[in-house]
């Protein structure tokens, strides 16, 4: 059973096969109707299950539109649809729609809500966001880097703001694409510890700097977030202001970065809040090619983890 949990759970040889899948599908189809099916159709007579508990515009259009581009079929349910909002287990869930598809996405709030799914279940499940991580997204992200700038290993990613579900995706990746990570951002909001010493121990160099005109410094990339994520109580938004003001992304500091810096950021955004319009539109950002680029390295997952 192929599971994509989490980018750090994933053989790299495993991960760069799929990068190098998605580029390639992503070839194939340039310019064509985003309705019209591939070439080849893998998926035909493919099921696939996309669970939603937490908002999402990206997720769910591009893995929808996805698995039709390769033939298959998609169910989309909200947790409040399902039984599990009303108190079956996720083992049961598990068990029972592995009788009717081939595949699940879920987007969760607790990991653990994953992790069993993905326990019980008979059929390939895919983490499409939780509290702590956010894998689909980064292997969009590197795959967007490398469309731009050519291989990611040996270049300096610098995340800014606070340490969140995507930062920590980023962590993984550094661990297994081989590039460095540099955070910075209040120590309230660093990332798990045990996330950078993961990173740490597959040979990244992971570096926090409490300065962000320091920290950007020779960044080949540099990437924000929001400031107050959906598992994020609303409460803390204005403390979260306060304390990350100083770590928005504008014009002026991505001028202490590398003149030719991309800028990321996996949106939805909050203008003027984390990033500034003049760097989200300027000439080094790559964010709707981020977007886009959700659809093919989806796509290659789903490949991956049907073995099709
Ligand atoms: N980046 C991302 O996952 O966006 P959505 O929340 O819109 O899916
Ligand atoms: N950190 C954000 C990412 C959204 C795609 C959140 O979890 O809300």
């Amino acid at each position: 059973m192929k599971h994509f949990l989490d980018i750090h759970k994933t053989d790299p040889s495993d991960l760069r096969h799929m990068i190098n899948d998605a580029r390639a599908m992503k070839t194939a189809r340039a310019g064509r109707p985003k309705g019209m099916p591939d070439d080849e159709l893998p998926l035909a007579g493919h099921m696939v299950a996309l669970i939603f508990e937490k908002p999402s515009t990206r997720t769910r259009v591009s893995f929808d539109v996805g698995v039709r581009q390769m033939g298959g079929e998609t169910m989309v349910l909200s947790g409040t649809d399902l039984q599990l909002g009303h108190g079956e287990t996720i083992a049961d869930t598990a068990r029972v729609l592995s009788r009717y598809v081939d595949l699940i996405m879920i987007r969760t709030f607790e990991e653990d809500v994953l992790l069993e799914m993905a326990e019980h279940a008979t059929v390939p499940v895919i983490n499409g966001l939780t509290n702590r991580t956010h894998p689909c997204q980064i292997m969009a992200d590197v795959m967007t880097f490398e469309e731009h700038r050519g291989p990611i290993a040996g270049k300096k990613v610098v995340w800014t703001g606070d340490g969140n579900n995507v930062c920590a995706s980023f962590l993984h990746a550094a661990g297994q694409f081989g590039f460095d990570l540099t955070f910075t951002g209040p120590e309230t909001l660093d990332p798990e510890r045990g996330f950078i010493e993961e990173a740490r121990a597959r040979g990244a160099k992971v570096e926090i700097v409490r300065d962000p005109v320091r920290a950007v410094a020779r960044a080949d990339l540099v990437v924000t977030d929001t400031w107050v994520s959906m598992h994020d109580s609303q409460s803390t938004k204005e403390r979260r202001h306060n304390q990350l003001r100083g770590y928005q992304v504008n014009e002026e500091l991505m001028s202490h970065a590398k003149p030719d810096a991309l800028f990321m950021h996996c949106l939805p955004a909050h203008r003027e809040d984390e990033a500034t319009s003049a760097v989200m539109d300027g000439p080094n950002s790559v964010i709707f090619d981020e977007a886009e680029n959700r659809l093919h390295a989806q796509k290659a997952i789903l490949r991956w983890c049907l073995g099709v």
